[in-house]
């Protein structure tokens, strides 16, 4: 054990009293390294890491053969990785900041509001809703069954089994129509189809719903990237997202640190006339769209 400490002392992820030869995290450690409640919280990336290591043949096959690497094609490592990375944001920014950034739709929420969670992953996001809008309708959607496998597991853990529905669609053909607020949370990049997608979303909102669209964060110019979170971003995107959108069809692979022009325009395509980013923090856009 203290050799693991020492190591983490010399790599500067842990302070050393050599009087009394004890270690401790500063406030600043801890908040990335050990609470998992802080938006800092980082230990996902370093789980999402070990996938891509585990990974690392396909990977390079799909480089060879630009034939892209499924996102369930992946190990374990990125599922849980992914939730334990962006679960902390959520559950410091959804409920407290990025909801209340859009027109209308906290109040619609509170008295009862059907919404998607598209591309929902391990759920996270979806029970952070159904938790906080008990008198709305919330299903998560996501085309890998098993993340919906979990997803229904940690609704349950929650207590949340009835208040929340996880069903297997894709973001091109889930089911329903008339929804109050359809969300993607870091998910729309990683399609071969976000046109299809986009299009399906603007036909299953209702006449006033919202569409909250969460990305992440990145300004228009490679040059304008240079950044400890853009070399997050940037990484993930080389080995997992731009190979997920090239596995599936439609054709397009845009990586994660697609500009907001390009969003508003790709998205204005299928008709949607409002696009604003709402909401902002290193980490994350929020987007707002309407029709
Ligand atoms: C980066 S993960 C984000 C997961 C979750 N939203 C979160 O924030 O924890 C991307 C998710 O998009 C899902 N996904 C990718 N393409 C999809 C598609 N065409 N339709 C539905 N889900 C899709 C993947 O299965 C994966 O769960």
């Amino acid at each position: 054990m203290e050799e693991w400490l020492a190591a983490q002392f010399v790599s500067g992820y842990a302070e050393y009293d050599p009087t009394d030869r004890t270690f401790w995290l500063s406030e600043e450690q801890a908040a990335v390294l050990a609470d998992d409640s802080t938006p800092a919280f980082l230990v996902g990336a370093q789980t999402i890491t070990a996938a891509l290591w585990k990974d690392e043949a396909r990977i390079r096959d799909a480089f060879r053969s630009g034939k892209g690497v499924g996102w369930h094609e992946h190990d374990h490592d990125l599922f849980h990785g992914t939730e334990k990375l962006f679960k902390p944001g959520y559950l410091g920014n959804l409920v407290s900041t990025w909801i209340p950034a859009l027109d209308g739709v906290e109040a619609k929420l509170r008295s009862g509001a059907k919404v998607a969670d598209i591309g929902c992953g391990h759920g996270s996001s979806t029970i952070l809703l159904a938790n906080e809008y008990p008198n709305s309708e919330i299903t998560g959607f996501d085309y890998h069954a098993v993340s919906i496998d979990e997803a229904r597991t940690r609704a349950a853990w929650a207590g949340m089994g009835d208040r929340v529905d996880f069903e297997v669609a894709s973001a091109q053909d889930f089911p329903g129509t008339g929804y109050d607020l359809v969300c993607i949370f870091d998910a729309l990049h990683d399609m071969g189809d976000p046109i299809g997608a986009a299009a399906h979303i603007r036909a299953s909102l209702a006449d006033d719903g919202t569409w909250l669209l969460v990305e992440p964060m990145a300004v228009a110019g490679l040059e304008n990237n240079v950044n400890p979170v853009s070399r997050i971003f940037y990484a993930g995107s080389v080995g997992i997202c731009t190979p997920a959108a090239q596995a599936q069809s439609g054709g397009y692979a845009l990586g994660n640190q697609v500009s907001d022009s390009a969003w508003s325009q790709l998205l204005g395509q299928v008709g949607f006339s409002r696009f604003r980013r709402a909401s902002e923090n290193p980490f994350n856009r929020v987007f707002e769209v309407s029709r």
